[in-house]
């Protein structure tokens, strides 16, 4: 059987390397997917991978309140309810000490990071009570457990939404809605390429070579290692798992 059988889920930030190794894996499981990005081509590329009759599009910025109510909304008129969100999407902003990091760019991490996960979860969590119950996760990072120099937008907005989390699970519990943070370490996807090119301008690898070395089991995780963790947090294997926040990241908060 199938571990998402007839569960609807949204993944936003679905074009991205580790949402889009979530909508593949939740296709596999049985999951009809509304797959919501600002990346059109992206997207459209994706559906042509999973196949249309798993999956359908809403092309959307998650910081705008109209694009958020809409993609709900699309996913309820389509496929009839909603049991998953994955809020996924994010930026990861400049990589610059914090007395030199401009304040466009600061508001830009934030509206993307908190503000776009704080209306994902306003908009779900009434469509989500009037299917009975579900599962939200919301992709943090090793920089919502910990500071990174350089990186003060992003590590502020990734420990951000463990706030919204942990409110958000005392507030749908009563109704069946589980959520819960996952703590990825550096992946394997655009981003990293971003921060690495960031820290270390024009010697990308030689950063990579770096961060890896931080990491104690010696490398960098896949978007399948974060998407089995996703696929756990939303199917109802993990029922009694509410307002946690779950690592993968190779032992690297351990230290
Ligand atoms: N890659 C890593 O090392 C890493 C580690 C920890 C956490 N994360 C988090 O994982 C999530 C996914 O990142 P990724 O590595 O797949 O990066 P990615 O850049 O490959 O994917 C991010 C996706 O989000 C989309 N997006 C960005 N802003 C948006 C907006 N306003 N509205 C709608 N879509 C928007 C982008 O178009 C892109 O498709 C992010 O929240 C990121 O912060 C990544």
């Amino acid at each position: 059987m199938p571990r998402l059988s007839r569960k609807v889920a949204i993944i936003t930030g679905a074009a991205g390397g580790i949402g889009s190794a979530m909508a593949v894996s939740f296709a596999r499981e049985g999951a009809t997917l509304l797959l919501v990005d600002r990346d059109e081509a992206a997207l459209n590329g994706l559906v042509a991978r999973i196949g249309p009759e798993r999956c359908s599009t809403c092309v959307a910025d998650i910081s705008d309140p109209e694009d958020v109510e809409r993609a709900t909304a699309t996913a309820v008129d389509r496929y009839g309810r909603l049991d998953i969100l994955m809020s996924n999407a994010g930026i990861e902003g400049r990589v610059l000490p914090l007395a030199e990091y401009p304040l466009d760019a600061f508001d830009r991490v934030m509206a993307v990071n908190v503000r776009g996960v704080f209306l994902s979860l306003r908009a779900a969590m009434p469509a989500m009570q009037e299917s009975g119950g579900g599962s939200i996760v919301i992709t943090s990072s090793i920089a919502g457990l910990r500071g990174f120099a350089g990186l003060s937008a992003y590590a502020a907005s990734k420990h951000a939404v463990l706030g919204l989390m942990r409110c958000a699970a005392l507030e749908g519990a009563a109704y069946g809605i589980r959520v819960n943070t996952i703590h990825p370490s550096p992946i394997e996807t655009r981003m990293m390429r971003a921060i690495e090119e960031g820290a270390a301008p024009g010697a990308a690898e030689a950063a990579k070579a770096e961060f890896a070395a931080r990491i104690p089991a010696g490398r960098y995780g896949t978007p399948e290692e974060v998407a089995a963790l996703a696929l756990f947090l939303a199917g109802d294997e993990s029922g009694f798992c509410s307002g946690g926040a779950y690592s993968v990241d190779g032992a690297m908060s351990a230290g």
